[in-house]
Formats: C-alpha cells, structure tokens, sequence
C-alpha cells in the first residue's frame, strides 16, 4: 500500500457531506446496537495506536473503549512515555508504527506535525485535536444535535471564545454542511485570516449577546486552550465579560441547546446554572464521542461496506 492512497481524518474538510452525512447515519446505528447489548465486533484483529502529547480524558476513554468494543485493541503511547520524548523524528515514528498497527490516533501541538505524521504513514491516521482543529469533537457536537434538534443544515451556531482548534473546526463543518457560524471573540484573539475561508457560512460578531442572538445552538470552550498558558492571565482579563450565562442564553432562539467539549471551568467561560442547565447537551455530547468515533474507525478501516 502506498502511504498516498490512504484516507487519514486530519480536519474536518477532509471529509465530504455524502462521507459525514454516512458517519453520522453509522453512529446512529451502532449507538443503538450498544445501547440493546448487541455485540457488534467488526475490528477483531484490528489495533488502534494512540499517541498523546497533551493531556485527555474523553478521547482517551472513547477511542480505547470503542476500539475494544468493537473486538480491537488499543496501544497508548504518550510523549515521556516513547521515543518521541527523545526527539525520535515524527516521520521515523510513523513509519515504525504504521507498519505495525492499523491506524492511528494522535493528539498534538501543530497541525504540520500530524500532517508529517501521515505522510509517511502506511495506515489511516486520525486527528484527536492540535493546536488548530479537534474534527472528532465537532463529529459528536453536530451529531448531538442531529439527535436532539434534527439536521443541522440551515441553522444558525453561536461559537463565543476564542479562536481556537474547536472553533476553527466549527467553522469547516459550517462550510461543509451549510449552517451559519456566528463567531465572537474578544479583540485580538478572532480568526486567523489564513485559517478560514470567508463566506455566508461565516458572520463575525462583536460580542457573546450578537452572535447568541436567534442561535439554535450556543457553544463555547475554556479561555486558555493546552498549550497556551503561558497565556492564562492575559486570556482572564479579555475574556472578563465573556461568559455564556443565562442573559446570552436567553436571547437565543427559545430551544437553544448549549455545547462545550468540555473540560469546562464553571464561573469562567460559562456559569454552573447554564452548564448544568436544562439547555446544555454537555453530557450527550461527551458520550457521542464514543459512538460517532467507531463510527469513524469503522469508516477508516472497513469503508461502507458493513451491516
Ligand atoms: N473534549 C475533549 O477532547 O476532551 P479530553 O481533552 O478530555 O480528551
Ligand atoms: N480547546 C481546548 C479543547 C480541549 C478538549 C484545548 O485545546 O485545550
């Protein structure tokens, strides 16, 4: 097999709408299947290798548990823990361990390191969030609310924060499946112009009240993203007045759901009373990644040709 005919989920955009729209009706199917106990073993034989330079909780747990529900197993690898600590080259690594599992998952710093990785990778290789996207995340945020709302196509999306991989990532999905993505940051911590494309799919807002405003979904993430903290001061002062509390919530559109990947620092970017509120979606969302990931992996590995 030649590293270049290799599908790899390294962003959002890497994914047509027929593929997403195909992952979000397989998530459905196999999220049902594990709700009635019925084992659905597809990837007996198959192992996952994950690599973790920054810390995890979610994405951790959901790739390892559904790689093994799914009849797989999984090697979790973390940077002090392998080579890649010792400054063994991204490329030689990749080229070691793709010839001896059949995909992998890494969560890194850049975007071009993942890409290095992939390009010398025998197996698909799957984005668990960089310092510009996290695709994973928004697979279980739209099929949250493909669940609980009904097709997102259409919609209005309020993003309150900065712009960071999560919001990026919104932003491709928005591009991808035709919704609006209101996006207000704090000055100076907007998008990066060489990041995103600009089109009806995009309205940059001034404040968190402007882009809530009418928004069927409202979602936000913490001030200072991994990697950023040597940023955490500055970041507190200009994010002062921009928490997602129940006066934003209340001029969004009256069925608004509330999303944040989570973790979540209540007080903070977003008040207990709305994250523990009868509009937040949080917990669907964090246990959607389980279910749209074997989706995923199902995709990577086995194509469309499944039960
Ligand atoms: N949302 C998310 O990716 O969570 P973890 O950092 O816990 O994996
Ligand atoms: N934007 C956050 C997401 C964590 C899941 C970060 O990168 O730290």
């Amino acid at each position: 097999m030649t590293t270049s005919s290799v599908r790899h989920f390294l962003e959002f955009s890497d994914f047509s709408r027929d593929e997403l729209e195909h992952i979000f009706a397989r998530t459905r199917i196999i999220k049902d299947r594990f709700k009635r106990y019925q084992l659905y073993r597809p990837l007996t034989d198959r192992t996952l290798a994950m690599v973790f330079e920054k810390a995890s909780t979610r994405t951790r747990v959901s790739f390892e548990a559904g790689m093994y529900q799914m009849g797989g197993s999984v090697i979790h690898l973390t940077t002090g823990d392998s080579q890649l600590g010792r400054a063994e080259p991204i490329e030689d690594t990749a080229r070691v361990i793709s010839r001896m599992v059949d995909i992998v998952m890494i969560r890194t710093f850049e975007q071009s390191k993942i890409e290095r990785f992939a390009g010398n990778s025998r197996v698909p290789v799957i984005n668990g969030l960089t310092n510009e996207y996290h695709p994973c995340q928004i697979l279980a945020d739209i099929y949250t609310f493909l669940e609980l709302r009904g097709p997102i196509q259409g919609r209005t999306v309020a993003w309150i924060g900065d712009a960071n991989n999560v919001a990026y990532t919104w932003l491709q999905a928005a591009q991808q499946l035709g919704f609006t993505l209101n996006f207000a940051s704090p000055p100076g911590y907007g998008p990066d112009p060489s990041l995103i494309s600009r089109g009806p799919h995009l309205k940059l807002c001034q404040d968190p009240r402007e882009a809530a405003s009418g928004a069927e979904l409202v979602t936000t993430d913490v001030w200072t993203s991994m990697g950023y903290e040597a940023e955490s001061d500055a970041r507190r002062k200009a994010f002062e007045h921009w928490m997602v509390d129940a006066s934003v919530m209340a001029v969004a559109h009256p069925e608004a759901l509330f999303m944040h990947c989570l973790p979540a620092h209540r007080g903070e970017e977003v008040s207990a009373e709305v994250l523990d509120g009868p509009q937040s979606a949080v917990w669907d969302e964090a246990e959607n990644r389980l279910h749209a990931q074997k989706a995923l992996l199902e995709y990577l590995l086995l194509g469309r040709d499944v039960e």
